[in-house]
């Protein structure tokens, strides 16, 4: 993408659909909130804008559309992101002719109520819509609106403009059909759908071809993936077949969804790395149950130990939820219990935060924002801790890191994640951004490991080159950023 077209500089803001002087290519700001789901769409939208002639550029104050690409899984989320609207509304203020416009999950949240909230937006596209954005900044001054779920619309034949840096993030199913009670996402999102294996090996090729080293498969239920009697399994290992890719991630597995063709190809792809993220919410089976998550406790137990024994090592990390309705002391003390017998490497911790629309929204809230707080705070430092010997653990081990570029601290480090997702920090001489580099641990903290490049001679085990650092010969100069 190109990145701002200088001659452009200064011009006053022209009316939507007004064709610029010369066909100058007209320019964008887009900010994205919400999951890593929400920056794959933003990387499609701005592959599409771009083939459309648009710019992007990095300040609001440069751009003839301001596109916010928004989160509407709890209140905060939804609430900051209507407020950022309103910081934005001053550019149009003072430049009449900008747009301003609203993709994601909020269009189709709040479908009814955004243009009570804010009649000035122009444009509110959900996640299904953005196919028809090009034509519907083109059109018109009355608000645009394309808030319709499409179960067909998986954008496969689209090319994302991927952000810089040694990993991609590639959609690989869309929706969700789960409906746990709590969560927007099934109807903000719509129905499940997967795209055919052929379009990822695509998306994945051309990744590699961009200088990717990782891939991340990305969906609400990522391991629900299925298509022409393939299987999550049969996906990951015909990803891992493609020449280039070094290592491969997914995320969200839902546990019901995990079969034993995607732990197979766990145990025995050595480009799968060893982590998985295993959304738990709750550690009690009454919780579990009003949730309707389709798991009871004992049956997610069973399957991380399976799923350990098969991938000795494996990093493990959740999502935990407190306060969701009617959950007791002794619900929240049997999901403190569980952190602890489990010893997650990381885990989100939310508090519940009811949603309308959803089912548990009609549930009457029996712990209230302080109660919600404090068991937070206590899973918080619980996690903490745990985190911290689980990191103190890998000291004096070797690993093998990615750098993704330069680190804030300390100065002259570069940054990266181990094979178990881990964040690594290390001198960063001589080391460019997607270096796979040999570490030794030296010291750790919750949430970084401090490292040391090996010696030149050392072994790069599972790759097999004999270098502490390897590079891809055609990797992209400047390619740097990390997110
Ligand atoms: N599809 C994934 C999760 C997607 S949302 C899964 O089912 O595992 C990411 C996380 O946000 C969820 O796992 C849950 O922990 C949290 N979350 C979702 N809805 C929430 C709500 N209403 N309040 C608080 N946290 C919520
Ligand atoms: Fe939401 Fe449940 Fe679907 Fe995850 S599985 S996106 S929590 S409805
Ligand atoms: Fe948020 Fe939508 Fe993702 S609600 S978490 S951006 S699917």
């Amino acid at each position: 993408m190109t990145s701002r077209a200088d001659d452009l500089d200064g011009r006053p803001g022209s009316s939507p659909g007004e064709a610029l002087p010369g066909g100058a290519p007209r320019r964008v700001f887009l900010e994205t909130y919400g999951c890593q789901m929400n920056v794959a769409d933003s990387e499609l939208v701005r592959g599409l804008l771009a083939r459309d002639g648009w710019v992007v550029v990095p300040d609001p104050a440069e751009a003839d559309a301001i596109l916010v690409n928004t989160c509407a899984i709890r209140e905060n989320a939804e609430e900051r992101v209507l407020g950022r609207f309103t910081q934005l509304l001053q550019h149009k203020q003072t430049r009449p002719g900008v747009q301003l416009g609203l993709l994601g999950c909020v269009a189709t949240h709040q479908r009814e109520r955004l243009l009570d909230r804010a009649p000035w937006i122009d444009l509110i596209v959900g996640p299904d819509g953005y196919r028809d954005l090009p034509e519907l900044l083109r059109g018109g001054t009355d608000p645009r609106i394309e808030v319709r779920l499409d179960r067909d619309e998986t954008y496969a034949d689209l090319a994302p403009d991927l952000a810089p840096g040694p990993r991609a993030f590639l959609t690989v199913m869309r929706g969700c059909d789960k409906f746990c009670t709590f969560c927007v996402v099934p109807f903000t999102r719509g129905r499940e759908r997967s795209l055919p294996a052929e379009a990822v090996l695509e998306q994945v090729r051309s990744a590699v071809g961009e200088g990717k080293r990782e891939v991340v498969l990305l969906g609400q239920t990522v391991n629900a993936w299925r298509h022409d009697g393939l299987d999550f399994g049969d996906l990951l290992r015909r990803v891992a077949r493609v020449p280039g890719v070094e290592r491969i991630r997914f995320t969200s597995p839902h546990p019901s969804d995990v079969g034993e063709s995607m732990i197979d190809a766990m145990a025995g792809e050595e480009k799968v790395m060893p982590w998985l993220h295993l959304p738990l919410q709750s550690a009690s089976d009454p919780v579990l149950a009003a949730m309707q998550r389709g798991y009871g406790l004992d049956e997610y137990r069973r399957l991380l130990e399976r799923i350990r024994e098969r991938i000795p090592g494996i990093a493990v990390s959740t999502d935990v939820i407190v306060g969701f309705p009617g959950e007791t002391e002794a619900d929240f003390e049997a999901t403190e219990n569980f952190l602890r017998e489990t010893r997650y490497d990381f885990a989100y911790l939310f508090k519940y935060s009811a949603r309308e629309g959803t089912r548990a929204w009609k549930i009457e809230e029996t712990v209230d924002e302080a109660e919600k707080g404090r068991r937070l705070e206590r899973l918080i430092a619980l996690q903490e801790a745990i985190s911290l010997e689980r990191h103190r653990e890998q000291v004096g081990r070797e690993a093998e890191v990615l750098v993704e570029g330069p680190s804030k601290r300390p100065p002259g480090h570069v940054h990266g994640k181990t094979r178990d997702f881990k964040t690594a920090v290390l001198p960063g001489d001589g080391i460019e951004a997607g270096d796979l580099v040999r570490v030794r641990i030296e010291d750790a903290t919750a949430h970084t490991l401090l490292a040391r490049p090996l010696g030149i001679a050392s072994t790069l085990e599972g790759v097999g080159r004999s270098a502490s650092v390897t590079r891809e010969s055609g990797r992209p100069e400047g390619d740097v950023t990390s997110r």
